[in-house]
């Protein structure tokens, strides 16, 4: 009787993975006959392309995958578990007719960060999105970056003096220690929360959100990713459902916390009849979260889940960014002695003297042109967000073929800023790659670290902002050097680049 039954459960798994590889295989070769300029990547029936990768870490499966253009082409088809079609892609004209596509939908890996990011910012689609980024657009008004610059240069500081210990010491992990400040920073522009992470490390907040990157890396990278129910038996889920109370509860807390704050504020203001019910916020920064609590759409206030999902996605989305590309700027300035200096020379010219220490003011941060050029150069060759997704909706048009709805696209930006034709010596750091001159003979949609198009990223001026102010600290105060080879830069990804070890350097004292 039992072994009836096991028979009949294999024979059923079995037909259902001999028709899913089949259905899954036509599909690819619809896809070739649609688009015949697109090459393949060899595949074998059930693992499909995933025999390439030899060294199944997160550093060798993105070595795997970013290295599929130099061996196939621009424009690839992979097939993963039970050969699940998708399609990858760093041609600048591919591109351009992806992310124009009308109708914009996310894929699978972005489903990884529901439990966590809910349908915020970078998750939404259609209306919701629209709404929602309707909304939080005036949050990156420059006369609000201004005070978040005040943010920004505090932290700074405190990362300054954190970084004191090291100097004239052996080589050591610059990464953490920005991840630190860039996670005051955003915590503070984005709730109003001083989370003191540079004095507190070892905070709970803190190493949840880093344990659930960590977790959705897994997932991303998972054979099995496809097949996401069978996450819910893993210890990874149960460890998951774990820190997001704590990640959620905190939020939860800080929300309810600055509502009631709110409250207190506007009866005391009716009560004294004197400020405007715009004034509301006083002399007190505004806040992402400020902002939210004051919205409606359609006539009515965002629930306190509604606006949960976009602070965490801030949260998230604004620090591990910034953190990369401070950290990799760091790293190759340290390398290219001459660059460091023109940029200090810049610094010194611009800032003054009294650079180390200098508040500085948004107009001063736009004159530092030298150091633009290096943080850009620096976002091609490790930019923060190395590969984006695009699902097609059924009116994706690429060179006059319409691609069937529900095929996944990954825009893989890290290779596209690699690709020698596009950038010769690729792995050579020069800023001069984006002197004005050099930007203009540049093919569009070949250089897109912020992404393109209507999803583009919200943050961005913010983010300039955030690196300059911490790199001008930086190089004012201390000399960088290379670190020891043993040390040198690997890098992984997870939803951002990420070092494998850290990103190492030596400072002395300028
Ligand atoms: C060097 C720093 C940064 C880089 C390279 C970067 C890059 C990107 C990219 C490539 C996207 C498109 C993502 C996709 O389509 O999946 C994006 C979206 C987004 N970014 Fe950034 N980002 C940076 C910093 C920031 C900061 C500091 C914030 C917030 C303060 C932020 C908030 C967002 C949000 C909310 C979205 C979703 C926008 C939408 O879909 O409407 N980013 N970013």
């Amino acid at each position: 009787m039992l072994l009836g039954l096991l028979a009949t459960a294999f024979a059923i798994g079995l037909s259902w993975i001999v028709l899913t590889v089949v259905r899954n295989r036509a599909t690819v070769a619809k896809l070739k006959k649609l688009l015949p300029h697109f090459n393949a990547v060899p595949s074998l029936p059930v693992i499909g392309s995933s025999y390439h990768i030899k060294d199944p870490t997160p550093e060798g499966i993105f070595a795997a995958f970013t290295g599929f253009h130099r061996s196939y082409g621009r424009n690839l088809f992979t097939e993963g578990l039970f050969n699940t079609p998708s399609v990858q892609i760093i041609d600048p004209k591919v591109i351009e007719q992806v992310v124009q596509a009308r109708t914009i939908e996310k894929t699978l890996i972005y489903e990884f960060m529901v439990p966590w990011l809910g349908t915020g910012l970078v998750v939404s689609t259609g209306s919701k999105w629209a709404q929602r980024r309707k909304v939080i657009t005036p949050t990156f008004h420059f006369k609000i970056l201004e005070d978040f610059l005040v943010i920004m240069n505090r932290q700074a500081d405190v990362f300054i003096d954190k970084l004191a210990p090291n100097v004239d010491g052996p080589n050591f992990d610059i990464y953490e220690h920005v991840t630190y400040c860039a996670l005051d920073i955003i915590s503070e522009s984005a709730m109003g929360v001083k989370l003191n992470t540079q004095l507190q490390p070892n905070a709970e907040y803190v190493k949840a959100v880093k344990e659930i990157s960590e977790i959705i890396l897994k997932r991303i990278f998972s054979l099995g990713r496809e097949f996401k129910w069978t996450f819910l038996f893993t210890e990874a889920y149960r460890r998951q459902k774990r820190l997001l109370k704590v990640v959620h509860g905190f939020a939860d807390r800080v929300i309810s916390e600055r509502k009631k704050q709110l409250e207190d504020e506007r009866e005391q203001q009716r009560a004294q009849e004197q400020i405007e019910e715009t004034d509301v916020y006083g002399k007190r920064r505004m806040t992402l979260l400020d902002l939210l609590l004051n919205v409606t759409v359609d006539g009515k206030p965002l629930s306190n889940n509604d606006i949960r999902e976009e602070v965490d996605t801030f949260m998230f989305a604004g620090h591990d960014t910034t953190t990369s590309c401070i950290s990799f700027a760091a790293y190759h300035l340290s390398r290219n002695p001459e660059i460091q200096q023109k940029v200090y020379e810049e610094i010194q010219q611009i800032v003054g003297s009294d650079a180390k220490r200098a508040e500085l003011t948004y107009g001063t941060l736009q004159e530092l042109k030298y150091l633009e050029m290096v943080i850009k150069e620096t976002l091609r060759m490790k930019p923060s967000v190395p590969i984006i997704g695009r699902r097609s909706a059924g009116d994706m048009v690429i060179d006059g073929v319409t691609i069937p709805a529900g095929i996944d696209f990954g825009i893989i930006i890290y290779a596209l800023h690699n690709d020698p034709e596009l950038y010769p010596e690729p792995e050579r750091f020069d800023p001069e790659r984006f002197s004005d001159e050099a930007a203009a003979q540049r093919q569009p949609y070949s250089y897109i670290p912020f992404s393109v198009g209507s999803r583009n990223c919200i943050g961005q001026r913010y983010a300039m902002l955030e690196i300059k102010t911490i790199l001008v600290k930086l190089l004012a105060n201390y000399r960088l050097l290379p670190c020891e080879e043993s040390n040198a830069l690997r890098i992984k990804t997870d939803m951002t680049l990420k070092p494998v070890q850290g990103a190492f350097v030596k400072i002395i004292s300028r």
